[in-house]
């Protein structure tokens, strides 16, 4: 044969290869509202960047029917491409070939590209469409998911792991995307669970849905198993590229400039009055952030999930920052189970990945009662503990009013290596509030006074006026200035650009044992 002849060869195998299942199985792809593979690679990256790996690969099993079918790509298409021109690795599951379900081979596709972004200092975004382990293979397919996870486990905190759902996702094949850094969901298509409805009714006698048991709400909102809850395909590829706006490429790298033209020396008078007088009364922290942060442009992670605490990505004065805020306006801003491990996963990232965390702070405590004890908020709160303890970026924190009790401690306070610590003049840093406190100190004195309720009040002006104020922690060194509320946007510019160069490091060891 003639090269020309041979070339024709490679040009059909090659269009063969982009069929995956076939015309049916495609449209039926489309009519459940899904993309294909391809589709969603060429949503997902910078126009023309994709470059297939491994479009050839067949699999090898022999048995059940399938040893005469053997279509190219073995259902997944592998390779690398653009976001924003920065390079990531890719893998897209192609549902149209054996319900994407993973074979040996498949296997090998993702770890080769795993291994080459570990190798290159890289990103992997995993979209994940697929009825799990390959069951004409048995254990080899098995072999194949532990493959992954070991791999996934590897890379974590070396370069961003992202998981987009966008379909079934059953069995131990959800472990992978619990390990990665970030999983997307898409409403009304992605699904996650360990067993399926149907096992479920066999099992507990529940009777749920796919949506109840597993869908983008649930895991968005309930569980927490999900980051970003889409409404679609597209807005879901548009969520990953904007997350690129602030992560690095690997742990090495420093996280991408901002670009915004927000002026570094912006003040803000509304900063003046969204603390309200009353030191009860809840209001929004995001109207905090948005004030403060460039261009009001706030990427936020687990938007639906705990939200008494908020987590997020920004610029500020072009640096990229993560920000953990409480949420006053939810729950008081109290820490709970959900808020602790929600703020200290996010603050693990931003730790391995070189990103400064920025704290605002107003947090009346941990959230007492058997529910929570009983849950154990004692070890989830101490993994948020842990992980601000063990952060070693640049970490600031700003306190807007409440600082009380251990949350004081946990939210990033100069003791436990806070580099910039500063309070408004609304800031009440004590051991608890007022009232909590006077009702326990002066308990006989107010039973016997002729009014108890005036022997309260003048109690709580004394408490509040030597206690629930930023100046003891100040004279101590433990806030490192009061400022003025409409000066925090430069303030903290000022301190981000002081931080640049700072060298931390934890004692050599193996690892901590931290309070899983
Ligand atoms: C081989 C599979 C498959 C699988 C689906 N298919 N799952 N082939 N292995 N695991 C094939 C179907 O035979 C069908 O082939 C095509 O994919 C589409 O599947 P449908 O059932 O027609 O699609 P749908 O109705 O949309 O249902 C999708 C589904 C269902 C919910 C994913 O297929 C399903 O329940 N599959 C099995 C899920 C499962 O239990 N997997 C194992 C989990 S345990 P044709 O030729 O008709 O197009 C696991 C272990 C992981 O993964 C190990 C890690 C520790």
């Amino acid at each position: 044969m003639s090269m020309r002849e041979k070339l024709e060869v490679l040009e059909r195998r090659r269009a063969e290869s982009e069929l995956g299942g076939g015309a049916a199985r495609l449209k039926s792809q489309h009519d459940k509202g899904k993309l294909s593979a391809r589709e969603r690679l060429d949503l997902l990256l910078d126009e023309g960047s994709f470059t297939e790996l491994d479009r050839f690969v067949t699999h090898r099993s022999t048995d059940f029917g399938i040893e005469d079918q053997r279509p190219y790509g073995d259902g997944v298409v592998t390779g690398y491409g653009k976001i924003s021109g920065r390079l990531v690795y890719v893998f897209s599951q192609d549902f149209t070939v054996f319900g994407g379900s993973l074979s040996e081979t498949h296997a090998e596709k993702i770890c080769k590209v795993m291994d080459l972004a570990m190798r290159n200092g890289a990103p992997v975004i995993g979209l994940n469409d697929s009825g799990g382990a390959r069951i004409q293979e048995g254990v080899v397919s098995l072999g194949g998911y532990a493959d992954i996870f070991l791999r996934n486990t590897l890379a974590s905190g070396v370069v961003p792991q992202i998981s987009a759902i966008l379909g079934p996702c059953a069995g131990g094949a959800v472990y992978s995307p619990a390990i990665t850094d970030f999983t997307y969901m898409v409403r009304g298509t992605s699904f996650m669970f360990v067993t399926g409805p149907n096992v479920v009714k066999t099992v507990t006698h529940e009777d749920v849905t796919m949506e109840q048991l597993g869908g983008a709400d649930t895991h968005g909102a309930k569980s927490g198993v999900s980051h970003f809850t889409c409404a679609s395909e597209l807005e879901c590829f548009e969520r990953i590229r904007a997350l690129f706006r602030y992560i690095p490429q690997n742990n090495i790298d420093a996280p991408p400039r901002g670009a915004g033209t927000d002026p570094r020396d912006r003040r803000d008078e509304a900063l003046l009055d969204v603390v309200p007088d009353s030191p009860n009364k809840p209001y929004d922290m995001h109207d905090v952030l948005r004030r403060v942060i460039d261009d009001a442009t706030f990427l936020e992670v687990h938007q639906d999930f705990a939200a008494n605490i908020i987590c997020g990505f920004a610029h500020i004065g072009g640096f990229s920052v993560g920000i953990v805020a409480n949420q006053p306006a939810v729950l008081a801003g109290v820490l709970d189970i959900d808020a602790s491990v929600k703020a200290a996963r996010f603050i693990r990232f931003c730790d391995a990945f070189n990103i400064p965390i920025v704290t605002f702070e107003d947090v009346p405590g941990f959230l007492p009662g058997l529910a929570q004890e009983h849950g154990g908020i004692i070890k989830h709160g101490a993994k948020l503990l842990y992980a601000y303890c063990e952060a070693t970026v640049p970490k600031l924190t700003v306190i807007t009013r409440k600082a009380y009790g251990g949350a004081y401690d946990v939210m990033s306070s100069k003791h436990i290596r806070g580099d910039w610590n500063v309070a408004w003049p609304t800031a009440e840093i004590a051991v608890m509030g007022p009232k909590g406190a006077v009702e326990i100190l002066f308990k006989k004195e107010i039973a016997e006074s002729s009014d108890p309720a005036k022997a309260t009040e003048a109690k709580v002006a004394e408490y509040s006026d030597k206690f629930a104020n930023p100046y003891v922690a100040a004279s101590r060194g433990f806030v490192d200035d009061i400022i003025d509320p409409r000066d925090t946007r430069p303030r903290i510019i000022d301190a981000l650009e002081m931080l640049q160069g700072k060298r931390d490091r934890n004692p050599a060891k193996k690892h901590g044992c931290m309070p899983l």
